[in-house]
């Protein structure tokens, strides 16, 4: 039992045995049932009704990663004539025709959604990235597994010019821009707030916020001008609407919450020219980010407090992000849609 869970017993009211009624007795007695080790399952698959009980052994509340969950996949390229044949509802996650931006593109949970958006019939990827080796093979390697016509700009998100350079190169190249992911941002864990550097908190708010912001501008402005609209991903976190535990990052959990605010704004103010503006609050993901010596051992705990018992794998954002891009969520926009294995319940 961590401190966290503790805490929030100790908040808990005491019971009181005089004011429990006879119901409330009999609702105690029904709730007790419901932790036992077995789970009532009706299938229809045959088309009959068919109830089987699951027994679930004790002490198991969740599977942990597999080995190698969190390794590089190779992305397949949608066949030729494969979208002829899908159901309604199955085409409208399709990209087919599309392009797509994708900053932060050069690795990680940005990469793993490039792969996914590759695989959806979309015709042009354009990564952003400020590594540049990283950002080359990503296109590279993401071109030769998909055939997608795929670009790499080294360009930070903070450099609002650059930006706005490589956006007008986009459009000149590809003659749209459809979708934007934005996955660019950097995390700093483990400083307290009382001595907290102000340049290292300026650092992280130009580039999760300002850096957001730069590239969702210039995007905007292609996509009214275009007059068709699109979709715009921001990637916030569950910090911007959780405190993490037990690591001190109080400038990382406020540029997210920031990212989570702008992307509301922007989806009222962008609205009414067919843009739609989403986030995705991402739990503790086991991409490079998080690999690092100073939080192996809070890992465990982050593991603990998690209902799932596992971190994210590097491409468990993959389908929502095409969702989001798609027309499959239409109606959807100002949205922060939080994945986080179950972490923000507890
Ligand atoms: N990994 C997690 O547990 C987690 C959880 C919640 C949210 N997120 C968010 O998801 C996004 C991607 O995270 P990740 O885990 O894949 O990280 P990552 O470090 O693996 O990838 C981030 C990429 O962004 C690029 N980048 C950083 N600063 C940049 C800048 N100024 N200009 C252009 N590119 C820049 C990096 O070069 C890198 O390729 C980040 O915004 C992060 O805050 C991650």
């Amino acid at each position: 039992m961590f401190a966290r869970s503790l805490a929030k017993a100790a908040a808990k009211p005491a019971f009181r045995p005089a004011a429990v009624t006879s119901v409330a007795r009999a609702t105690f007695t029904t709730s007790a049932k419901r932790f036992e080790p077995e789970v009532p399952v009706v299938s229809y698959g045959s088309g009959q009704r068919v109830e089987e009980r699951l027994s679930v052994p004790h002490g198991q509340s969740g599977p942990v990663n597999p080995p190698g969950g969190d390794q590089m996949k190779v992305a397949h390229p949608l066949g030729p004539n494969a979208t002829q044949h899908l159901t309604p509802t199955l085409s409208k996650f399709t990209l087919s025709g599309k392009v797509a931006v994708i900053t932060g593109g050069g690795r990680g949970l940005g990469y793993n959604m490039a792969q996914a958006l590759a695989e959806t019939g979309i015709r042009g990827i354009a990564i952003l990235d400020v590594q540049e080796e990283l950002g080359d093979n990503a296109a590279r390697e993401l071109s030769e597994q998909t055939g997608v016509d795929v670009r790499f700009y080294k360009v930070d998100v903070r450099d609002g010019a650059g930006i706005n350079q490589t956006m007008q190169d986009i459009v000149d190249h590809y003659g749209a821009l459809d979708v934007l992911i934005n996955a660019a941002g950097i995390a700093d864990s483990n400083i307290k707030a009382e001595t907290y550097p102000h340049d290292k908190f300026r650092r992280l708010i130009d580039i999760n916020i300002t850096g957001t912001f730069l590239v969702n501008q210039a995007v905007g402005n292609h996509m009214i001008a275009s007059g068709k609209g699109g979709s715009i991903i921001n990637i916030a976190s569950m910090s911007g609407s959780i405190v993490n535990y037990p690591q001190e990052q109080s400038c990382y959990n406020t540029s997210k919450a920031g990212v989570i605010q702008m992307t509301k704004s922007l989806a009222a103010e962008w609205a009414r020219y067919k843009i739609r503006v989403n986030s995705i609050s991402p739990g503790y993901m086991d991409t490079a980010l998080n690999r690092v010596p100073a939080l192996e051992a809070q890992k465990q705990i982050w593991v603990q407090n998690t209902p799932q018992k596992r971190l994210g794998d590097v491409d468990d954002l993959n389908n929502l992000a095409v969702y989001l891009a798609s027309d499959g969520s239409a109606f959807m926009t100002g949205n922060n849609c939080i994945i986080d294995g179950g972490y923000s319940l507890w």
